[in-house]
């Protein structure tokens, strides 16, 4: 298939591009490099022995849009462009509805002038909010407790009006849980700018000694060790769960749309310190840390019932705790720097 994936240089984005090429796909990355670098596609590129066609652009101008889905003849978009950062967000709200949710209407409404039904969209599970049942099912209510969330939120709406309107539309909206790791050649992998937010990226930046200690966000949560407990996937298995979701799209026929939402995590939950110890098995290095203060707005608990994925996608991870870590090790030890270095 020929396929527009918006975001295409980001950390999700580059993982997928390279499964994508790897499956035989034709690839178009519109990016306007807000959060990445095209190094990564540089490094994709190399990987697979294949060419990324590349359109630097925004999502929220409709004539670059347009272009792109002419120019590559796309029949899907894997729609990955978008601010991430959750504090950010509450800094910044205007920039992160801006981005996200105008970015998807301009997308959207591009796609339907160009013909092109076919969605698979970046969600997240921060739209269970603070879990009311654990593990989480796709029929959960959903919340949000940040903008960013709530742009998220807004987008699942507006995804789920358009195809109320219009039937023809196939939307797979993939709730992902906590990515983590790189691509197992640790050519490419998570590069975040600043001082990492997420927690595996932080751990692995001190491992090597670019930050002297791990701020642990307390230790007093009803969970086994107090500590917060999250879902934690392979960026790869996410990655390839949205080629299954491209394949289960395809199946419906002609004429007939579909709007699925679908839990990608891998079902159990660690702890933060679980994830200290997994880290320093897989860098020999250790990791000081010192318990703070619990970080506003992070919830205790949270993991997916990934039953949906394995019954309509035929999709489960199968990267176990210690490939995240090696993996993202790998990475980060080949690339102190990231793409920069
Ligand atoms: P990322 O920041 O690495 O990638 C996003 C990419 O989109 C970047 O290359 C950035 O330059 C590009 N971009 C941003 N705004 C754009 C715009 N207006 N026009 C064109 N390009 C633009 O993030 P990621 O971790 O790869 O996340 C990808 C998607 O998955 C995002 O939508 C994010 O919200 C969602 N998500 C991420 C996580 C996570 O923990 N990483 C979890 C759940 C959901
Ligand atoms: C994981 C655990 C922290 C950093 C966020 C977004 C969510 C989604 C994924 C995009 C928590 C603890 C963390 C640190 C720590 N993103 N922690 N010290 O908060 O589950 O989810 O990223 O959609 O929307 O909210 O991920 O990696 O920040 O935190 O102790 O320096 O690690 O308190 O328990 P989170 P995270």
């Amino acid at each position: 298939m020929n396929i527009l994936v918006t975001g295409g240089a980001g950390y999700i984005g580059s993982h997928t591009c390279l499964e994508l090429l790897s499956a035989g796909h034709a690839v178009t990355v519109l990016d306007n490099y807000s959060n990445s670098k095209p190094e990564s596609l540089n490094r994709v590129e190399r990987l697979t022995g294949k060419t990324i066609r590349r359109i630097e652009g925004d999502i929220r101008d409709g004539a670059v849009l347009r272009r792109a889905l002419t120019e590559s003849g796309a029949e899907a978009v894997i729609h990955f462009a978008g601010l991430k950062a959750v504090g950010e967000s509450v800094q910044l709200p205007l920039q992160y509805y801006d981005n996200n949710v105008v970015g998807t209407l301009r997308l959207l409404e591009a796609m339907q002038a160009c013909g092109v039904k076919t969605l698979v969209f970046s969600s997240s599970a921060t739209v269970y909010g603070d879990p009311q049942r654990l593990p989480l099912t796709e029929d959960h209510p959903l919340s949000a407790t940040n903008p960013y969330g709530r742009t998220k939120l807004v987008i699942e709406d507006m995804l789920r009006d358009a195809f109320a309107g219009d039937a023809s539309w196939r939307f797979g909206i993939l709730r992902y849980f906590n990515p983590v790791g790189a691509h197992a050649s640790g050519q490419i992998g998570e590069d975040p700018q600043g001082v990492p937010n997420n927690l595996l990226p932080f751990v692995a930046q001190v491992a090597v000694g670019r930050r002297e200690f791990l701020n642990v966000w307390g230790n007093d949560y009803d969970t086994p060790d107090g500590t917060g407990v999250r879902d934690y996937i392979h960026v790869v298995d996410l990655a390839l769960g949205h080629l299954r979701t491209l394949e289960a799209l395809s199946k419906a026929p002609a004429g007939q749309g579909q709007c699925m939402a679908i839990n990608l995590g891998t079902g159990v939950g660690y702890s933060v310190l679980d994830m200290v110890k997994a880290f320093e098995a897989a860098s020999g290095k250790p990791i000081a840390y010192q318990i703070q203060a619990r970080r506003p707005g992070d919830i205790a608990a949270c993991y997916a019932d990934p039953t949906t994925a394995k019954e309509v996608l035929g999709w489960q991870a199968t990267r176990d705790l210690q490939t995240m870590c090696a993996d993202a090790w790998n990475w980060q030890r080949n690339n102190p720097l990231g793409y920069g270095g």
